[in-house]
C-alpha cells in the first residue's frame, strides 16, 4: 500500500516525500507543477501531473493505486496574494480539498492528513499560542485553511473520514542532502531573501517595520526546519494508522526569533556583511507569532531535530549557494 502525497512537488510536500522514502514507505505524489517543481519530486515516488479539483483524475488515480493514506499539501499558501486573489484561493483551498474528499470517500480512503498554518490565529491572543486558543484569521489564506479544518470535522462525523491538521509557523531551512531545498517564484519568505544578498542577486533586505513591540522593535517569529515539519507528517499519519483521534497540531521550535536576528545569524553563517534597510511593515504581518508545541511532542512523539537558527540557515545556504535559481538552474 503507498501513501499518496499531494503537492509532493512544493517545497515542504518535496521533503516529506524524501523522508518517507528514506523511511522505506511506498510514495505516490500527485501536483499540478502550478507552483511546484517536477525536478523536486524524489525519483523513487511514482508522479502524476494532476489537479486535485480534476475529480476525474484524481478518481483514475485512485482506481489505480493502492492508497492508505493521504498526506494534502495542494494549497496555495501566499499570504499576500490572498489577499489581491481570495477566489483563487477559496477555489484551490477548499474547492479543491472539497473534491478530493469527494474521491477519497468514494474509494474507501479514509486517512489524511493536510497542512494548516498558525495564519489561522490572526492576531495571537497570548504567545507561545495553544492549539486551543481563538482563531481568527486576517488574511484569506488562514480563513480557507480553517475552513478546511472544519470541513474535515464535518466529512468525518458524516462519513468516518480521520484527520489530522498541522498548524506550521515558519517553515525554512533545506534537505541536508543539498538535494532539495525552498524555491517559490516570486520569494517572499525571510530567509531565502536574505541569502540573495550574499549570493549576490540582491543588495540588500528591507526590515518590514522597525516599530513593534518587540524587544528590538522588528517582528518576532517561529522558524522551524522543512525536515522537521516532514517528520510531524509521518508521525501524524502512523498516528491515524493505530487508531489515534482526529487532531490539530502546531508545529513550531517554540522560540522567537526577531527579523533582525535572523539576518544578523545569516551574517555569521555567509560571513558576509547583509546590508539592511528599514522599511514601512507589511501589511497583515503580527507583532510575534511563537507556538507551543507540546501537543505534538506529547501526543505524536514529535522532537525537532534543527532546534539552532544556525543549523537551519546552514541548511538553507547550502542549497541557495549551490542553486542560485532554485530548480531551474
Ligand atoms: N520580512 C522582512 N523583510 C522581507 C521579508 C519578510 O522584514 O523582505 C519579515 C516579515 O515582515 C515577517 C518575517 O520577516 O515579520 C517573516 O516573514 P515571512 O514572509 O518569511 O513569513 P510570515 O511570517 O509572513 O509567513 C509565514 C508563512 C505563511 C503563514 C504565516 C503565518 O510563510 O505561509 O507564516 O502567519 F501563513
Amino acid at each position: 500500500m503507498a501513501i499518496l502525497v499531494l503537492g509532493g512537488a512544493g517545497y515542504i510536500g518535496a521533503h516529506t516525500v524524501y523522508e518517507l522514502i528514506d523511511a522505506g514507505r511506498d510514495v505516490v505524489v500527485v501536483d499540478n507543477l502550478m507552483t511546484g517543481f517536477r525536478a523536486a519530486v524524489h525519483p523513487k515516488a511514482r508522479f502524476y501531473e494532476v489537479d486535485i479539483r480534476d475529480k476525474k483524475g484524481m478518481d483514475a488515480l485512485f482506481e489505480k493505486e493502492r492508497i492508505e493514506g493521504v498526506i494534502h499539501f495542494a494549497a496555495s499558501s501566499q499570504v499576500g496574494e490572498s489577499m489581491k486573489e481570495p477566489l483563487k484561493y477559496y477555489d484551490n483551498n477548499l474547492w479543491g480539498t472539497i473534491s478530493l474528499l469527494e474521491s477519497m470517500t468514494e474509494h474507501g480512503v479514509d486517512k489524511i492528513v493536510f497542512s494548516s498554518t498558525a495564519a489561522t490565529y490572526g492576531e495571537p491572543e497570548r504567545i507561545p499560542i495553544l492549539e486551543s486558543d481563538r482563531t481568527e484569521p486576517t488574511n484569506t489564506y488562514g480563513e480557507t485553511k480553517l475552513a478546511m479544518e472544519k470541513l474535515m470535522g464535518w466529512v468525518s462525523q458524516a462519513k468516518g473520514l480521520h484527520y489530522v491538521a498541522l498548524r506550521y509557523f515558519n517553515a525554512c531551512g533545506a534537505h541536508p542532502s543539498g538535494a532539495i531545498g525552498e524555491a517559490h517564484d516570486p520569494e517572499t519568505h525571510l530567509i531565502p531573501l536574505i541569502l540573495q544578498v550574499p549570493n549576490g542577486q540582491r543588495e540588500k533586505i528591507s526590515i518590514f517595520g522597525e516599530d513593534y513591540p518587540t524587544k528590538d522593535g522588528t517582528c518576532v517569529r517561529d522558524y522551524i526546519h522543512v525536515c522537521d515539519l516532514a517528520q510531524a507528517h509521518i508521525l501524524a499519519l502512523d498516528y491515524l494508522m493505530a487508531g489515534g483521534e482526529n487532531n490539530v497540531f502546531n508545529l513550531g521550535n517554540g522560540v522567537g526569533f526577531t527579523v533582525k536576528e535572523v539576518i544578523d545569524v545569516t551574517r555569521a553563517v555567509t560571513g558576509h556583511p547583509i546590508p539592511a534597510q528599514t522599511s514601512p511593515r507589511r501589511a497583515g504581518d503580527p507583532a510575534q507569532l511563537v507556538a507551543s508545541s507540546e501537543k505534538a511532542k506529547t501526543v505524536l512523539g514529535w522532537e525537532p531535530k534543527y532546534d539552532s537558527l544556525e543549523t537551519i540557515i546552514s541548511t538553507a545556504w547550502n542549497w541557495h549557494r549551490a542553486h542560485p535559481h532554485g530548480f531551474e538552474g
